[in-house]
């Protein structure tokens, strides 16, 4: 298991060495709220981007257990809309700047978090680990991920797997297509079958899922050894296998539809049998699963089907959402209230069935866990591991707002040397 974690935990434990320990406490200073009762409470700002359809589910439930076990506070849902949390962010940003921090913020393991535990944003939570014996609970290479030099700084509530090709069984059907495409080979053999039936191949929501669908490409295309040694010092993002990637990433984007609002959107376009196949994260499965409101309310195999992204099979690309204790917190009981219901393995075995995901506890209640989720913790225990690019876990925010830029450029000119020369400069500039 330890060695399914290095690639990524190497590249983000030699971009710590060295740091100075953060610490220091925010104090409880949050403002009263009127309940109109006469009485007050305080509220705990939690900042997300979990508000759309889907996405929004797992956490009114953590919320309400939340709500349930600290009735002298009031939940203040700060969650900023926009999948990928790529508004979010750009947002918090700001406020961590300003010094006006949300109570907790929702940060990605990995080298995501490793970025704001080096500008000093955060508290380290080892009284917290400490008190709930949470090293106990969670795999200590993850712990490894939201840690420097032996401080960790937050707790992560869920694993996601970002490799996943959804499907309209109906649509591979009808056009011929016998079972999901296992390569990259077959998958770009078969998006032209669906395209001859007047169909769109693949759907693409907002920018960031096309930068979802390039590290999909590039660890299908490259394999999980060569895709993780991407992110280790020195590493040749010249590569012509790289090239070879791109290659293929260019003819997959030629087969997609017109780019949605968002990734629900995109997602939606294959459960109403518009599109074959969308590559996205987990998260689409709460989408298509749960009931509506929040979700579509789907037969799963009738409806939608998955399977590994093609190329992708027997590796995780994986990563987890954590919640973190800011440095002036302005609620800073409230905030570490949150932080035991995100902990706890009840607020897990309530959110994660909902949101899509596996818990990232180890104790969490199994049975909870059905039907693709069933499937999701089989391949946890057992798959290689890649850390995912668009969701914090191989590259730092800098690193992929680089990445990003040169995708940008990408769809516009589809020019796979301006591309991967993009991506070479981005390694250049930001790999530790
Ligand atoms: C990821 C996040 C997931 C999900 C997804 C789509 O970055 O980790 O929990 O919210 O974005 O918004």
């Amino acid at each position: 298991m330890r060695r399914r974690w290095l690639a990524a935990v190497a590249i983000t434990m030699a971009s710590v060495l060295g740091l100075a320990a953060c610490g220091g406490s925010g104090g409880d200073k949050a403002g009263p709220t009127s309940t109109g009762g006469g009485e007050s409470k305080k509220q705990v700002e939690v900042f997300s981007w979990w508000t759309g359809p889907g996405e929004a589910d797992g956490l009114k439930a953590m919320r309400k257990i939340f709500e349930t076990n600290n009735p002298q506070y009031t939940f203040f849902d700060a969650a900023v809309a926009g999948g990928s949390g790529d508004k979010a962010k750009a947002l918090l940003q700001s406020k961590l700047q300003a010094k006006t921090p949300p109570d907790t913020f929702q940060g990605h393991a990995g080298a995501e978090l490793q970025g704001y535990i080096k500008n000093g944003d955060l508290e380290d939570l080892n009284f917290l680990y400490d008190e709930l014996k949470l090293r106990d609970v969670f795999p200590s290479q993850l712990v490894d991920q939201i840690s420097v030099e032996g401080k960790v700084y937050s707790v992560p509530v869920n694993i996601h797997r970002s490799n996943v090709l959804w499907f309209n069984p109906k649509v591979l059907k009808d056009a011929g297509i016998a079972a999901a495409p296992k390569s990259i080979e077959e998958f770009i053999a078969d998006l032209p079958k669906v395209k001859a039936k007047g169909k769109i191949p693949l759907s693409i929501g907002s920018e960031w899922t096309a930068t979802h669908l390039l590290e999909n490409v590039l660890l299908g295309s490259l394999g999980t050894d060569a895709y993780n040694a991407l992110f280790k010092p020195g590493a040749n993002w010249g590569a012509p296998e790289v090239t070879k990637a791109l290659d293929n990433y260019k003819t997959i984007m030629s087969f997609t539809g017109p780019p949605q609002d968002d990734w629900q959107p995109a997602a939606q376009q294959v459960a109403k049998g518009e599109a074959a196949f969308n590559i996205m994260g987990d998260w689409a499965y709460g989408y298509f699963h749960n009931p509506p409101e929040g979700g579509l309310g789907l037969t799963s195999k009738t409806d939608f089907d998955w399977a590994p992204a093609p190329g992708t099979e027997g590796t995780y690309l994986w990563l987890s959402d954590s919640f973190t204790l800011p440095k002036g917190a302005k609620n800073r009981d409230g905030a570490i209230a949150w932080l035991k219901v995100a902990a706890s393995k009840e607020g897990q075995d309530a959110f994660n069935p909902l949101k899509g995901s596996i818990p990232a506890r180890k104790d969490a209640d199994q049975s909870l866990y059905k039907d693709y989720l069933a499937d999701a913790l089989k391949d946890w225990s057992s798959n290689k591991l890649a850390g995912s690019i668009q969701h914090g876990v191989s590259v730092n925010q800098p690193w992929l707002a680089a990445i990003t830029e040169s995708v940008g450029l990408f769809i516009k000119d589809k020019d796979v040397a301006a591309l991967q020369k993009g991506l070479v400069d981005a390694a250049t500039a930001n790999a530790q």
